[in-house]
């Protein structure tokens, strides 16, 4: 159910008063965020996608496109540029941001995080490899050696059981790990291998947070810019594969796009096999 709302401001906003993420929800509407520019850039022409003129509150940095393929409605969320730098405004806070105006605002059916990551050698990954996110979404930079406090920084939100279309479109699975730095540090590394985790990026879990706490379903789709466990600069690899890491990714984000068209929630999920 939907309900039309004001803020003072005066910016209309769609809020959802119901959160039915059972697997009978058709998927029409796909809500894509983004932080960085030059990763969206080739999305938004791929997709034809169009600027929404005077989508969210104009304090805020987020901007945000809207298009269509075939049945399916899609906005695309860009986090914006911090104007005092001029450069794009990555990170969990931001992202956590968007997530949320544009979950309030456009009521999507699923939320897709999509970026660059760092991979591991050691789980297969190699350059340009893209990822879609499997069982939950973690940060790896959290460190609060107090019980309760521990789990919850460390979040674990749910991601969503992607896992036939994962084998249908040949997509390799895993954690999606989250946290404020490019660069990597021992105490980070020992979470991310914790968690098993395939993908060490700045947005995903922050996003997956207010898509928890809003009931929609999300999932996320990652290239692989640098290769975290190897002897090397993480900055130096992602400024050098950024482009052709971006390039895969726009492939495999369109492709779980047509994926999605016409299909349900639950379609998306592995069936499982009957006990006899
Ligand atoms: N984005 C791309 N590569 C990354 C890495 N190694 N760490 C965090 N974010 C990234």
């Amino acid at each position: 159910m939907l309900a039309g709302s004001r803020d003072e401001v005066g910016i209309s906003m769609i809020v959802s008063t119901s959160s039915d993420t059972t697997g009978d929800q058709a998927i029409e509407h796909v809500l894509i965020l983004m932080a960085m520019r030059d990763e969206a850039t080739p999305v938004i022409e791929a997709l034809n996608l169009a600027p929404l003129a005077d989508a969210l509150d104009p304090r805020l940095p987020m901007r945000c496109y809207r298009g269509s393929l075939g049945r399916l409605t899609i906005t695309l969320g860009l986090a914006g540029v911090d104007e005092r730098y001029d450069v794009d405004n990555v990170g969990s806070e931001a992202a956590a941001v968007l997530a949320l105006e544009t979950i309030r605002s456009y009521a999507p059916d699923l939320v897709i995080s999509a970026g660059t990551a760092g991979g591991f050698a050691s789980r297969g990954a190699n350059i340009a490899t893209v990822y879609l996110s499997q069982s939950r979404f973690v940060f790896h930079d959290r460190h609060v050696p107090l019980d309760g406090f521990r789990e919850s920084a460390i979040g674990g939100y749910p991601a969503l059981d992607v896992s036939a279309m994962a084998q249908a479109l040949a997509f390799p699975t895993g954690v999606i790990s989250t946290g404020s730095s490019l660069e990597k540090s021992d105490r980070d590394l020992e979470v991310l291998g914790d968690n098993a985790a395939v993908a060490k990026e700045m947005e995903a879990a922050g996003i997956a947070w207010v898509a928890m706490l809003y009931g929609v379903p999300m999932l996320a789709v990652k290239s692989i810019t640098n290769i975290v466990d190897q002897n090397n600069q993480s900055e130096t690899e992602f400024v050098r594969n950024f482009a052709y890491a971006s390039a895969s990714l726009t492939r495999g984000l369109c492709s779980v796009l047509r994926y999605l068209d016409g299909r349900r929630i639950g379609d998306l999920a592995a069936v499982a096999e009957s006990a006899d």
